[in-house]
């Protein structure tokens, strides 16, 4: 199959793009400065010759967005919603102006749509959106109006023959480098892989070969519509996962952190500290209704794998 992937070269579409292309498929990544073969230059915003790419493609993966891992000032927020918007508005006005539009537009969304809470999960059905949850900073909720603009900028673009998923995907967690698993990996060998904040907040994720496999079953499954939570079904407390993934790599102590200490946690991490605070307890009711089985569903084994597989792989080295 032919796969067009704007914003392919960040973390998520260096995932998909290898072990898409290992599957044997045409792989074309939409960037603002292409490199390699099968780059092609866009702009995120305005249709150009780009779109002749998904012309008679036959799945796009839309991942643009500027990067999260970023300071939220408010001209950063404004350009993590506006990247997201644009980009998603302008692949929209590309598959309508198709004469063969894709029958897919997976369109990437997140976890972070839901509220913050620990009392029970979210999955499509029940889950909670966030943005009025009482007592936390302003700023979060302007996270979570970016997650719904995106997800409606997919829905108002008028694709009758193109199905249309919003993947609200938890953290992808990857062996490469630079990644979020990295990251926080660096923190745990630093010793400051400890509870934050009392480490209560849930934290969801997903392995990333079982991201992949729920890219390729929602390919498959043409009765799935509209947003699909992409997350390992067994969430934990911060506390739980740093835990794990200290014993995953072998890292004896974690020191706790206060909510001061985060902030320098998360400016380690060159981010903010709702990524660290915010409690995302996300499951996938649609994917485990429809049949989808994890490969890694606990994440204990999922550290485990990951840890073997960054300590084996120089193939994760970008
Ligand atoms: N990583 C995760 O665990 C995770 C979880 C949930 C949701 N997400 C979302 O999934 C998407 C992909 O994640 P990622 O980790 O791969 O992100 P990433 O590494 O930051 O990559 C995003 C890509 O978006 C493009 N981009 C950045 N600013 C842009 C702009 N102003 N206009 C157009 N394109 C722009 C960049 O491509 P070029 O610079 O090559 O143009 C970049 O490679 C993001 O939107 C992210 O918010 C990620």
């Amino acid at each position: 199959m032919k796969i067009v992937i704007p914003g392919g070269t960040g973390q998520v579409g260096t995932i998909l793009t290898r072990a898409l292309t290992a599957a044997g498929h045409d792989i074309v990544v939409l960037t603002r400065r292409p490199v390699r073969d099968r780059e092609i230059r866009w702009d995120g915003e305005t249709l150009g010759s780009w779109a002749e790419e998904i012309d008679g493609s036959d799945i796009v993966i839309n991942l643009a967005g500027r990067s999260v891992s970023c300071r939220y000032t408010p001209a950063n927020l404004q350009a993590m919603m506006d990247s997201r918007v644009h980009s998603t508005e302008v692949v929209g006005q590309a598959i309508t102006a198709a004469a063969r539009p894709p029958r897919l537009w997976l369109q990437m969304s997140t976890a972070t749509v839901y509220a913050h809470r620990f009392d029970a999960p979210n999955d499509e059905a029940t889950g909670v959106l966030g943005g009025t949850e009482p007592g936390v900073p302003g700023y979060w909720a302007y996270s979570v109006e970016i997650a719904k603009a995106w997800e409606r900028a997919q829905e108002r673009a008028e694709t009758p023959r193109t199905r249309k998923v919003a993947m609200r995907s938890a953290m992808v967690m990857s062996p490469d480098r630079g990644g979020v698993f990295d990251v926080l990996l660096r923190l745990a060998r630093l010793g400051l892989g400890g509870p934050v904040a009392g480490g209560a907040q849930y934290v969801s994720w997903i392995h990333d070969r079982d991201f992949v496999r729920a890219v390729e079953f929602l390919a498959d499954r043409d009765d799935l519509v509209g947003p699909v939570n992409l997350a390992a079904p067994a969430p934990l407390t911060q506390r739980a996962f740093m835990r794990a993934l200290r014993a995953a790599w072998g890292v004896p102590v974690g020191l706790p952190a206060t909510k001061w200490m985060a902030e320098i946690g998360a400016f380690a991490l060159r981010s903010d500290t709702e990524l660290l605070l915010k409690s995302r307890r996300v499951v996938p009711g649609r994917l485990l209704e429809a049949g989808f089985a994890f490969d890694h569903d606990r994440w204990p084994g999922a550290a485990e794998d990951l840890v073997r597989r960054r300590r084996g792989g120089p193939e994760y080295t970008r």
